[in-house]
């Protein structure tokens, strides 16, 4: 009879620690949240562009080819923020760029890059916004052209440049660099900007991060080997933390947002990941201007 009473113990031991496993996944991690959100850039998209703006509770101006985005309130105020939400709503807007009732995010707002981050992220990201103060300052309509500012146009963007799913290691590379392929594809969403799109916004994925013209009509970097072979892992270092090259210059703007928000608050680890993923892209030409 020992045996049994013994097995059947461990049995219900087992069962209380992965219900105890399960629970602590399943409220997330704030913490790390928080860590996740600056990986991300989440605040700069969803924080007015003034002094003392109440940091995520919307306002931000995104200008696109496409019209005027307003980042919304993401702070948990129940009616002019995202309080109302469960988990399960944040995690379907990031994952599949679908609002609560099912309409389509336009993707002003990155979801095809943060599409890949993984669920444990995604609930560490959703208990930190959990915590930030509510605010009630209301979220702005965008400011879109005529047939753009369409919801369900966008089933069709989504039909042809959109795949859902969470990052997968890539073969054929190591630890390092698949951490630096999930920060730069999923959180970093750099190819949002890096990589070129054509006439309908979509990305032109034979061109991964090898530059051309940005969402502002600007040019932006070439980031694969052919683009970085000059520089040296300790001088992008330096320009990911600082927004300084060797030659004394100050990035564009729109980089130099990346810079402080994102990459200058990235562990030295994490950074020298995303560096050493980049290395391995395989080198494309840059875009004749
Ligand atoms: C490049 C700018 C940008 C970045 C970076 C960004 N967002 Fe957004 N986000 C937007 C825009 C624009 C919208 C509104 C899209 C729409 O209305 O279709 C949005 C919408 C949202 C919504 C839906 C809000 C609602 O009221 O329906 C959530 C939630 C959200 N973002 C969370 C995040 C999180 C979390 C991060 C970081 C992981 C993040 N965003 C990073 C631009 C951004
Ligand atoms: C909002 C758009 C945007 C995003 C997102 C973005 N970048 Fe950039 N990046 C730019 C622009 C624009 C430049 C060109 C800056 C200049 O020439 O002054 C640039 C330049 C760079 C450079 C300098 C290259 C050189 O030849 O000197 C590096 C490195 C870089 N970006 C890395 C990244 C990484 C890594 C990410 C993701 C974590 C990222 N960028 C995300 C817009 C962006």
């Amino acid at each position: 009879m020992r045996p049994k009473a013994n097995a059947l113990g461990q049995g219900a031991l087992t069962v209380v620690l992965c219900a105890a496993l399960v629970n602590a996944y399943a409220q997330g991690d704030a913490k790390r949240g928080e860590y996740l959100a600056k990986a991300a850039g989440c605040v700069g998209c969803h924080t007015e562009d003034k002094e003392a703006a109440v940091p995520y509770a919307g306002g931000r101006a995104l200008k696109t080819p496409f019209g005027t985005f307003y980042g919304p309130n993401i702070t948990p105020d129940p009616k002019t923020g995202i309080g109302s939400w469960t988990e399960a709503d944040f995690i379907r807007a990031i994952r599949l760029g679908e609002r609560p009732d099912g309409s389509n995010y336009f993707p002003a707002f990155p979801y095809p890059s943060f599409s890949k981050i993984i669920d444990s992220d995604l609930r560490d990201l959703w208990a930190y916004l959990r915590t930030l103060p509510p605010s009630a300052r209301p979220s702005k309509e965008h400011d879109l052209w005529f047939f753009f500012g369409w919801r369900w146009v966008v089933t069709l963007w989504k039909w042809f440049f959109f795949t859902p799913g969470p990052f997968t290691s890539l073969p054929g590379l190591s630890d390092t660099a698949n951490r630096g392929a999930y920060l730069v594809q999923a959180l970093g969403h750099c190819s949002e900007c890096h990589t070129p799109r054509n006439f309908f916004g979509g990305p032109k994925t034979s061109r991964f991060l090898a530059g051309g013209k940005g969402p502002d009509g600007k040019n932006v970097a070439n980031l694969t080997p052919t683009g970085l072979k000059k520089q040296s892992d300790r001088e992008l270092v330096d320009f990911l933390t600082t927004g300084i090259t060797p030659d004394g210059d100050v990035p564009a703007e729109a980089m130099g947002e990346v810079i402080r928000n994102t990459t200058s608050q990235l562990t030295p680890s994490d950074l020298n990941a995303v560096i050493g993923y980049l290395r391995t892209l395989p080198p494309l030409p840059s875009e004749k201007k």
